[in-house]
C-alpha cells in the first residue's frame, strides 16, 4: 500500500466527528445526477466510517458558483447518494454556521450529513485560515477521499489537513496504489497513449512523460501538430502550427530519454467535420490538401495493438480520434478494446483517466475490464504531469 500517508487503518472512528471530503462534482441532468460513478466510489469509506461509529460529515464542492446559489446546491446530490450507500444522508443548507453546527451536534455514531457546497463561501477557494477554523470546529479529525479535487489547494480539500488529524481515505487510497503503478514503480516496458485536441493543454504532461515512460503514442488532433512539424502536409486539419518548435523540442527530449515516439503513419480523412461524413484513409504522403484527419488509419491501429503488445503497463489519456463522431471512434475504440482484452489475459497494467478518456472507455464498454479508471479530469492531468497535489502532499505523515 502507499506508504507516508495515515489511512483509516490507523484510527478508531468510534464517536468522533469524522469530516469526510469527497467529490460530489457529479453530472447533473435537469436536477438530478446523471452519473453516479463518483457516488459509487466514494461509498465505501462512508460505509466503513459509518459502521465504525463515526458521525460522518460529508464536504464537498459543486459547480463553480460565485456566492450562494441554489442551481449548485448539494442537497439533491446528497438525496443521490443516500441510495447509492443505502442509508440516510441528511443534509444541513450551509456547511458552516449556526445552520451546521447544529446539525453536527444532534449527530449519533453511524449517521451521515452531508453540509451544503463548500464554495458557496469565498473563504473555501481562497484557503482562508479562518475559513478552514470554522469548518475545523465541526470535526474531531479529517480524511481526504477527493483524489479528483486533490490538485486545489482548497480550504476542504487541503488546509483542513493543517489544523486536524489528517487520512487518506479508501478512494485515495485506491487511487493512489494504481497510480503508482502506472508511474511511479511501473512493471516495464510502461507506454503511455496520449490524446485529445490540442498540443498546448498538454506541453507539460508531455514533457513529463517522456522521461518516464518507455514508449509514448500520440494522437487525436495534437498528432497533427507533431506530423506538421515533421513536414508532413496534413491539409485542412486541426492543427497548432505556432507550436511545431515545441514539438521538436519533446522529440528531442524523448530521445535522450530513450523514449520511442508513436506518432500516426496514415489516417482516416474526411471532408466535413460531422458524423459518417464520407472517409477515406490516406498515408501520411498523400492526406489531400482539403482534407481534416478525423481519426488514426488502419495502419496506425495496426502500430498501436504491436506498442501495447510490447508493454506490460499503459497509462492512457486522450482519445487518439475524434471519437464523439461515428465512425471517427474506430481508432479508440479498437484500441481500447485491445488494451483491455490484454488486461484480462493478465498480460498488462491499464490505467486511464481525464474526462474525455473515460467517456471514450464507456463508448467502447471497455472501462470496468481496465485496472483502474480514474474519474479524475484536472488532477489526473496534474498528477500525468509529475506535479504535486496539494491535497496529496498535506496526507504525507507529518
Ligand atoms: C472535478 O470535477 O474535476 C473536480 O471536482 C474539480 O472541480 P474544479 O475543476 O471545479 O475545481
Ligand atoms: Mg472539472
Amino acid at each position: 500500500m502507499t506508504t507516508g500517508f495515515r489511512t483509516l487503518d490507523d484510527v478508531d472512528v468510534k464517536g468522533k466527528r469524522v469530516l469526510l471530503r469527497v467529490d460530489l462534482n457529479v453530472p447533473m441532468d435537469n436536477g438530478r445526477v446523471s452519473d453516479t460513478t463518483r457516488l459509487q466510489r466514494i461509498a465505501k469509506t462512508i460505509i466503513e466510517l459509518s459502521e465504525a461509529g463515526a458521525r460522518v460529515i460529508i464536504l464537498a464542492h459543486f459547480g463553480r458558483p460565485r456566492g450562494p446559489d441554489p442551481k449548485d446546491s448539494l442537497k439533491p446530490v446528497a438525496t443521490a447518494l443516500g441510495y447509492v450507500v443505502m442509508r440516510q444522508v441528511q443534509f444541513a443548507p450551509d456547511c458552516v454556521g449556526e445552520a451546521a453546527e447544529k446539525a453536527v451536534a444532534a449527530l449519533k455514531d453511524g449517521e451521515i450529513l452531508c453540509l451544503e457546497n463548500t464554495r458557496f463561501h469565498a473563504g473555501e477557494e481562497k484557503n482562508d485560515p479562518a475559513f478552514v477554523a470554522r469548518l475545523a470546529k465541526l470535526g474531531d479529525i479529517w480524511v481526504n477521499d477527493a483524489f479528483s479535487a486533490a490538485h486545489r489547494a482548497h480550504a476542504s480539500t487541503e488546509g483542513l489537513g493543517h489544523v486536524l488529524p489528517a487520512y487518506a481515505g479508501r478512494t485515495m487510497e485506491a487511487e493512489l496504489s494504481a497510480l503508482g503503478k502506472a508511474l511511479d514503480h511501473p512493471a516495464r516496458p510502461v507506454i503511455a497513449i496520449v490524446g485529445g485536441a490540442k498540443v498546448s493543454t498538454k506541453i507539460d504532461l508531455l514533457e513529463n512523460l517522456v522521461s518516464k515512460v518507455d514508449a509514448l503514442v500520440i494522437g487525436g488532433g495534437m498528432a497533427n501538430t507533431f506530423l506538421h512539424a515533421q513536414g508532413v502536409k496534413i491539409g485542412k486539419s486541426l492543427c497548432e502550427k505556432d507550436l511545431a518548435a515545441t514539438a521538436l523540442r519533446i522529440f528531442e527530449k524523448a530521445e535522450a530519454a530513450n523514449c520511442a515516439i508513436i506518432l500516426p503513419v496514415d489516417a482516416v480523412v474526411a471532408f466535413h467535420f460531422e458524423a459518417n461524413a464520407p472517409s477515406y484513409a490516406y498515408g501520411l504522403d498523400g492526406i489531400p490538401a482539403d482534407g481534416m484527419i478525423l481519426d488514426v488509419g488502419p495502419q496506425s491501429i495496426e502500430r498501436i495493438h504491436a506498442a501495447i503488445d510490447d508493454a506490460r503497463t499503459l497509462v492512457w489519456n486522450g482519445p487518439v480520434g475524434a471519437f464523439e463522431m461515428t465512425p471517427f471512434d474506430r481508432g479508440t475504440t479498437q484500441a481500447a478494446k485491445y488494451a483491455a482484452a490484454r488486461t484480462k489475459a493478465g498480460k498488462l497494467v491499464s490505467v486511464a483517466g481525464g474526462g474525455d478518456t473515460v467517456a471514450a472507455l464507456n463508448h467502447a464498454g471497455v472501462a470496468k475490464d481496465f485496472t483502474y479508471v480514474s474519474t479524475a479530469g484536472g488532477a489526473f492531468l496534474e498528477w500525468m504531469e509529475g506535479k504535486p497535489l496539494p491535497g496529496v502532499e498535506v496526507l504525507k505523515a507529518r
